[in-house]
């Protein structure tokens, strides 16, 4: 064999990332980056975030898909809740070294399904008990039960915490769950499609997509948002902070966008959700001030590539404000995401076709 010289080292890679390459057609939602708009099914986001609970958002995005059977969506999810919770004692004997989102994909893994089309809703409106049963194990305390007859977001932050939350939070996590419910050929959404194109099941496809997901890339940019925020710590400190990051090359966490030139449209409605949790929040005013000057920084530094705000920075913002976690952060992402990636791979599967892309071979030839 001859090592031949590697043209990908030498010139940038035209095929990496697969940037601007179509490659699913879809019915369920379209990302406009120049524009800064969002549609889902026919609405725009601004329609359906914070106007609606995540069900009837759900409903409106698989309205094609007729998943729910007889009942009603609200009610299927609630069902969903209760047979998830089987699989909980075999959370609570597991390892103690897994993390939480670890400890959600075992569960999924062990959830009871058919291996059908009802599984999005078994898995969708089962992935939140996991959820707050894995918060639990990881504070030392028991799981609490889920409680079919209430709403998902309100059962979700009722099951981390023991106690009904304030309708104020409600509110605002189901304006968050929505707003991540779908986003056109995302990274962990082009996986799930990826992985239902082999006929694989929804619960394969979905546990692919939580892996993508979980990068610092993606979903896993919240926690990292938090981090930045709390290292600040003070508006006076936010613009050293900020260049001194920069040249050290570092991305800057919820800036920035594959699709987007424009603001993220999920920023705004997020911040529409922080405005009506009230005014006085330091944390929210720091984060503005910090904003402000990643823009002005990021401008400086590459003027020719627009970089703004996404929807990470925000909801590090919100989710922070309503009292979750940072550790669950990207646990309520993939919670939100997952009826999105359900509806995605049976419209691949519908299709029929193997997603099966080629390469560009640059290794040695044979001699
Ligand atoms: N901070 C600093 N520089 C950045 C940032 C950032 N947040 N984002 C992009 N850049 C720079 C890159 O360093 C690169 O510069 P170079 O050409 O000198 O190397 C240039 O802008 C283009 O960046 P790419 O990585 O080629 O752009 P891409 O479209 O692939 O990146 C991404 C999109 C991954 C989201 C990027 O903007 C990023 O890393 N952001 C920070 C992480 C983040 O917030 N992720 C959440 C995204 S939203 C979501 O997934 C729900």
């Amino acid at each position: 064999m001859t090592e031949a010289p590697n043209p990908a080292h030498m010139t940038p890679d035209p095929t990496a990332g697969l940037e601007g390459v179509v490659a699913a057609t879809t019915r369920l939602s379209d990302v406009d980056g120049r524009n800064g708009i969002l549609i889902l099914r026919g609405k725009r986001i601004e329609e359906l975030a914070g106007t609606m609970p995540f069900e009837s958002a759900v409903q409106h995005l698989w309205q094609d898909l007729d998943l729910a059977g007889a009942s009603s969506l609200p009610q299927a999810f609630g069902e969903a809740r209760r047979a998830a919770f089987a699989v909980v004692p075999l959370l609570e004997t597991a390892s103690r070294n897994l993390t939480v989102f670890e400890r959600i994909e075992l569960g999924l893994a062990a959830l009871p399904l058919t291996g059908g089309r009802g599984d999005a809703v078994a898995i969708s409106g089962g992935l939140p008990v996991l959820l707050a049963a894995s918060h639990r194990i990881a504070c030392d305390a028991l799981p609490i039960a889920p409680d079919s007859t209430l709403e998902t977001a309100t059962d979700l932050l009722r099951m981390l915490t023991g106690e009904l939350p304030p309708a104020a939070h409600a509110d605002a996590l189901n304006r968050y769950l929505v707003t991540i419910l779908d986003h056109g050929l995302n990274a962990s959404t082009f996986a799930a499609r990826v992985i239902g194109s082999t006929q694989a099941d929804l619960k394969q496809a979905v546990l692919g997509a939580m892996g993508a997901l979980s990068g610092p890339l993606h979903g896993g940019a919240p926690g990292p948002v938090l981090d930045m925020i709390d290292a600040i710590g003070r508006p006076e400190n936010a613009e050293s902070w900020i260049t001194a990051a920069l040249a050290r090359k570092e991305r800057l966490m919820g800036f920035g966008h594959r699709i987007y030139r424009t603001r993220d449209p999920r920023a705004d409605v997020l911040t529409a959700g922080l405005r009506l949790l009230g005014p006085d929040n330091p944390k929210v005013r720091l984060a503005e001030e910090i904003e402000a000057a990643a823009l002005a920084a990021l401008k400086r530094a590459k003027p020719d590539r627009p970089l703004d705000t996404n929807v990470e920075f925000y909801t590090a913002v919100l989710l922070d404000a309503i009292g979750v976690d940072r550790s669950l952060f990207t646990p309520l992402f993939a919670a939100g995401r997952t009826p999105g990636w359900c509806a995605h791979v049976l419209e691949q599967q519908q299709s029929g076709k193997l997603i099966r892309p080629s390469s560009r071979y640059v290794g040695p030839t044979p001699a």
